[in-house]
């Protein structure tokens, strides 16, 4: 570093520590007297004497009356009133970098086998404003997901984001693990919030395999962190997205839950004291998903297509959560227990879902034989009680006719096994190919 520059760092620099006092700790919550911080700064609280000190990071959540609010990023069994916090004046910021692909780490962005970080790797700060809406370049090219039903007939584009609406136990995990194993983006971060251990294991091991791991970074807060963890955990992987996207590329994020991420953040809400709204969900929930959900999708170096999972109770697509997040999204794909009771899988009911970019990316005839699929399937299932209980006698509707003679095809093209990979190329072929078959 040259003189000057040094000596402008040390005009500029913070000379001061700032430090305050535990007051207080209730239930999740620490409350302090001091330091002087802001929403969201990391503070240290230093805990225990002797060989067994150590110091504890938690998060400026809050401030009641004259006493700072903190969250501790970890279990607060040692903490007791008079413990010094120590201000560090700063966000939360992890380590990210190339070297970080294969990884499967934890919210503040160490390895989860506790091996250590690798070298050469940057800091950043996991809070970021979203692009401007101005300087967003649109989005106007498919990226491939390489499930043949998304790719023909909800097509996505690079920097999209996507809502995948469904309950527990209908395919979610297996179709974010094909997604990542099959897509042309040019890497995977994946944020798994909230799920139980055994399904983290589950899905990095058999849905993602070796070979999804090898081009993925993942990011996990099982259902047993504290709440302030499982919230970090979609900051982080949003903000290693975000690094990527700079360096020009591709990313294809995927977030599941974002569910559990609102539910993460109302619990933290309702400890703050906010008042519960709709379904005990707190103000701060609604203020937040947008900011996080909006830092995704395109800007002026890359992309970042975003697949966010939200549970659906039943059929519920009104939970307040499943709302706001579908206003936000550009699309949404439905599952549904009824078809992965049947065995179709991937169990998408492209009847309810839409991708909102579709149209401006495909080619005039790509779009016209999606909007015929869809037409012979929709003419199908309107009729098929009808069909089933044999209601329906052959002749009366041309329409009709047609759709069911399609039908089998129509249900073949839709099913994708596991370990099965279409490309865009093959999957649009495939449906222009069956859309005029006859
Ligand atoms: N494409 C598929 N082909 C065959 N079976 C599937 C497919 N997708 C999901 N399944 C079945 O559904 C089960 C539950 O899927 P999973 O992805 O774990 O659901 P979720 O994550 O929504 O709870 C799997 O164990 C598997 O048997
Ligand atoms: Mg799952």
């Amino acid at each position: 570093m040259k003189w000057p520059i040094l000596l402008d760092e040390i005009e500029t620099i913070d000379s001061y520590k700032r430090f305050g006092k535990v007051t207080r700790v209730i239930g999740l919550m620490i409350e302090s007297k001091g330091p002087e911080s802001s929403i969201g700064d990391v503070c240290y609280i230093h805990v225990g004497s002797g060989r067994k000190k150590q110091r504890i990071a938690a998060e400026v959540v809050g401030f009641r009356e004259q006493h700072v609010l903190l969250m501790p990023f970890s279990t607060i069994q040692d903490i007791s009133p008079g413990c010094i916090v120590e201000a560090t004046g700063k966000p939360f910021e992890i380590k990210v970098g190339m070297n970080l692909i294969g990884k499967v780490l934890d919210s503040l962005g160490r390895p989860l086998d506790g091996s250590v970080l690798p070298k050469g790797l940057r800091s950043i700060s996991i809070e970021r404003e979203p692009p401007n809406p101005l300087l967003r370049p649109p989005i106007h090219e498919p990226v491939e997901v390489g499930i043949r039903l998304i790719d023909s007939l909800l097509t996505v584009g690079k920097g999209q984001r996507v809502g995948i609406f469904a309950g527990s136990g209908v395919g979610k995990s297996t179709l974010l693990g094909m997604i990542a194993r099959n897509t042309n983006a040019d890497l995977n971060v994946i944020a798994l919030i909230g799920e139980r251990g055994r399904e983290v294991r589950e899905f990095i091991e058999r849905d993602l395999g070796p070979e999804g791991l090898a081009r993925s970074i993942v990011v996990v807060a099982t259902s047993d962190q504290p709440a302030l963890m499982r919230i970090k955990g979609a900051y982080t992987a949003t903000a290693i997205a975000e690094y990527f996207r700079d360096k020009g590329m591709n990313v294809m994020l995927m977030m599941d839950s974002v569910t559990r991420v609102a539910m993460a953040q109302r619990e933290v809400g309702l400890a703050i004291g906010e008042p519960p709204t709709t379904k005990g969900y707190t103000p701060s929930v609604f203020a937040i998903l947008p900011k996080l959900l909006e830092r995704t999708g395109t800007n002026e170096c890359g992309t970042i297509t975003a697949f966010y999972t939200v549970l659906v109770d039943g059929d519920d697509m009104n939970e307040p959560i499943a709302d706001t997040v579908r206003g936000i999204l550009d699309g949404h794909f439905v599952l549904e227990r009824s078809l992965a009771n049947r065995g179709q899988y991937p169990a998408i009911n492209v009847l309810k879902s839409i991708s909102r970019v579709m149209n401006y990316i495909i080619t005039p005839e790509h779009k016209t034989a999606a909007e015929r699929f869809r037409h012979l399937l929709s003419v199908y299932i309107n009729s098929e009680d009808l069909i089933n209980i044999g209601g329906y006698k052959r002749g009366s509707s041309k329409e009709i006719d047609e759709a069911i003679r399609y039908y089998p095809k129509l249900l073949s093209f839709l099913k994708q096994d596991t370990h099965e990979k279409f490309t865009r190329e093959e999957s649009i072929d495939a449906l222009l190919h069956l859309v005029h078959s006859g």
